[in-house]
This record gives structure tokens, sequence and C-alpha cells, in this order.
């Protein structure tokens, strides 16, 4: 049972569940039920679990429907008996889904086991968000949809290639649907786990034993360890009116919180900051860049005022005195210390070499300097983040 009851927050609402016989889904539809849904109705291909979750839960609110997500008839025709049965539909929590039975990497990725992952974690989340929102959209109920996604969302996998592929879909299908819903008072969102041992989770050959082992080195929240109800948890709230505001969101639910990036110039908060911290929070890799507020050196607009205004030929050929190190100096400075490090130069790119922002662009023309090599940009960048990618895994 889900720990924060401190509220019924979800009382008298009318959910659905798909796949809500085993796993995540069977956790969640306890919870909502827990949370004062009305009535609960469990999607599922397995007749034999998803009743005896719906026997356990009460047959006077919780009901199971034999539902192959897969066949968009079968979906249409759950959600009308459903709205029927229980006189409307608040909330659809889309969550069925497969794991990919094959390692999957791009070199072997066998196009079969492709389509049938495919099918039913991509195609089968649209067919149902679109008929769970026809149905409120004709009920005019301001109904919440949360749609299953995965950390493999927003992360890559060293195989599951196919999984996923099968789970990028959810986010850009949450986000269009959001945008779309809203005139209707629908609110649509994700929620995101990372490995939560269940059913699926031995499917794809995770030992529970080699769970702490296999996920242990990439927590950030050490000590803790995520578990079915801090997905119910996250999905209530989402189904709730305390999210009544919310929509379009990807919720992260984790104990591998991602990477943060502090992002930190002497002379503050400019473009050049900003657009690096858009671009490390875009790399895909769930890295999240933070600016600390406040003055770093000087205040932004004196600063700002500075190097637009500044000499800088002259202002090169000042550094380039006594005290000036070179790249190369660096480089002899770290190998003598002994410190791990790795430094590569990139002829033809400038001190902001990491920003091909147009603003960036204007300011290194009006210096006099050529454009930035946008190819070695490229390559600093992707260096960059797999060498995040190997720093935040020791
Ligand atoms: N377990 C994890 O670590 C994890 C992490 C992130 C996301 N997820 C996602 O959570 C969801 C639930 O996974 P789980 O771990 O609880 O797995 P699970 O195997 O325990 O549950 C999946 C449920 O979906 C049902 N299902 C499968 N195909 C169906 C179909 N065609 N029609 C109707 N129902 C169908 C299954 O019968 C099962 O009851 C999936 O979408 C999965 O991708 C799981």
């Amino acid at each position: 049972m889900s720990n924060n009851l401190t509220k019924k927050k979800l009382q008298g609402k009318v959910a659905i569940v798909t796949g809500g016989a085993s796993g995540l889904g069977e956790t969640t539809a306890r919870a909502l039920a827990d949370h004062g849904a009305r009535a609960v109705v469990i999607a599922d291909i397995q007749p034999e679990k998803g009743l005896a979750v719906a026997e356990s839960i009460g047959l006077e609110r919780c009901s199971y429907v034999q539902c192959d997500v897969t066949d968009e008839e079968q979906v249409e025709a759950m959600i009308g008996w459903t709205a029927t049965t229980y006189g409307g539909l608040d909330v659809m929590f889309s969550n069925a889904g497969t794991a990919t039975r094959l390692p999957q990497t791009i070199l072997d990725l066998d196009m079969t086991e492709y389509d049938r992952v495919m099918r039913v974690n991509a195609r089968s989340m649209a067919v149902c968000v679109k008929h769970a929102a026809r149905k409120m959209v004709e009920l005019r109920t301001r109904g919440a949809i949360v749609c299953m996604g995965s950390l493999a969302a927003v992360m890559a996998m060293v195989n599951s290639t196919d999984y996923m592929m099968s789970k990028c879909p959810t986010l850009g299908l949450m986000e269009c649907a959001s945008l779309q819903l809203g005139k209707h008072g629908i609110r649509v969102n994700s929620v995101s786990p990372g490995l939560v041992y269940t059913p699926l989770a031995e499917e794809k050959g995770y030992a529970l034993e080699d769970m702490e082992k296999f996920i242990g080195p990439y927590k950030s929240l050490k000590g803790a360890t995520l578990t079915a109800e801090h997905v119910a948890d996250a999905v209530a709230f989402l189904a709730s009116d305390e999210a009544a505001l919310v929509t379009g969101v990807n919720l992260v639910v984790d104990d591998n919180a991602p990477g943060i990036v502090v992002l930190q110039e002497w002379w503050g908060v400019d473009f050049e900051v900003k657009n690096h911290a858009q671009k490390i929070s875009q790399l895909g890799s769930g890295y999240k860049a933070l600016i600390p507020e406040g003055k770093v050196g000087l205040e932004v607009a004196e600063a700002q005022h500075l190097m637009e205004g500044l000499d800088w030929p002259c202002a090169v050929k000042d550094i380039e005195g006594e005290n000036y190190v070179t790249g190369k100096d660096l480089e002899e400075k770290l190998k003598a210390s002994g410190v791990p490090h790795e430094v590569y130069f990139y002829p033809g790119i400038g001190h902001a070499f990491m920003n091909c922002s147009p603003e960036g662009a204007q300011r290194r023309k009006k210096m006099g300097m050529d454009d930035e090599d946008a190819a070695a940009v490229e390559q600093a960048w992707s260096r960059f983040d797999s060498w995040m990618g190997r720093f935040l895994s020791n």
C-alpha cells in the first residue's frame, strides 16, 4: 500500500489502469483505490492474475476487463464499457508494456522483435491515449491521462535498443496530446521510472540479487531503493487535483537522480552561460544544469557592456604576456600532478568553443573572428557527454 495516504486525493474518480494485472500497474491500481477512486478498471491480457487483483481490491469497485491494447477496437470497447458501467472516466493510466526478449544492439537488431515491442509499447500508447481522450471530451470531463514512460526514454542503454526506441515516442505523444487537449481541460503527463524489480525486469534478464550490484554505481540518491509504491505515488499525484495545473510533464521517478552540472562564469549569467545550460540539458543523458543565482564576479550588465566594448586584438596581445598559460602548459602541469585528466585541442575554434549560439556567432563576427568549426564543436560536446557518463558512473 502506498505510504502517502494523508488525504484521499482521488475521491470519487473512475480510473483505468492498462497492464494492471501485474507489476507497476497492479501496485498503482491498488494505490488509486486506496486514494479513494470509486472505480478502478484493470485492462490486461492475464485474466487469472487480473481477476485476482480485482477481487483483492474489492469487486464492488474494481473490475478486470480482458483487453489487448494492441487491438484498437478492444481498447475503444473497454473504455466505452468503463464509462457506461461506472458513469464516467476521470483517469487513464496507460501502463501496459513489454520488454525486449533479445539483446537488441543496433548491430544485431531483430526486426520481428522490434515490431512486436514497438507495437505494444509505442503504438498501443497512442491508441489508449486517443480513445481515453475522445471519451473524456465526449463526456466533457476535465480528466487526467498518465502515460508510462521509462528512464530508458531519456537515457541510452547498452542493449535493448528497441525498448528505448519504443519508450521515446511516449514523451512526444504526451507533449503533443497535452498541448492539444488543454482546451478541453484534459491534462496529459508521463511518469518515467528507473529499474524496479517486476516480472518485466525479470524478463529483461535482471536477477533480484544483481539489482543493487548493477544499478548501485549509477545511483545518486544513495541508501534509497526505488519501489513500485514510489511509482504508484507519482501516478496518483499526476492523476489527482493536486496536480491540477501540471500538464505536459515527464516525471522521472528514480533513485538515480540525474547528474547536475554547475555552471559559473566570472562575469555572471549571460547568453553564453544560458546557452551552455540549455545544451547540457538537451544532451539526452538526463543531466541538469544549475546556474547559481547572484553575482559571481561583475554585475551581469556591467560585464556584458565590458565584453561588447572590448578591444579584442589588443586584449589578446596583453594577455600573451609573461603570465600567459597555454593549453599545452596546462597539460604539462596536469601530467606532472598525476591527476587523472584528458586534454583535447580543437584547432580552428576559440575560447567559447562549445557555444554555437547565434549570439556567440554574432559576437565573434564583431570581434573579427572566423566561424567556429561546427564538426569540432560537436566532437567537443560528445566528449563532454561521454566523460560525464564515465565520471557519474564511478
Ligand atoms: N519494471 C521496470 O523497471 C520499469 C521501468 C520503467 C518503465 N517500466 C514500464 O512500466 C510498465 C509496466 O511494467 P512492469 O515492470 O510492471 O511489467 P509487468 O510485466 O509486471 O506488467 C506489464 C503488464 O502489462 C500487461 N500487458 C502486456 N502486453 C499487453 C497487451 N498487449 N495488452 C494489455 N496488457 C498487456 C502484462 O500482462 C502485464 O500485466 C511497462 O510499460 C514498462 O515498460 C517498467
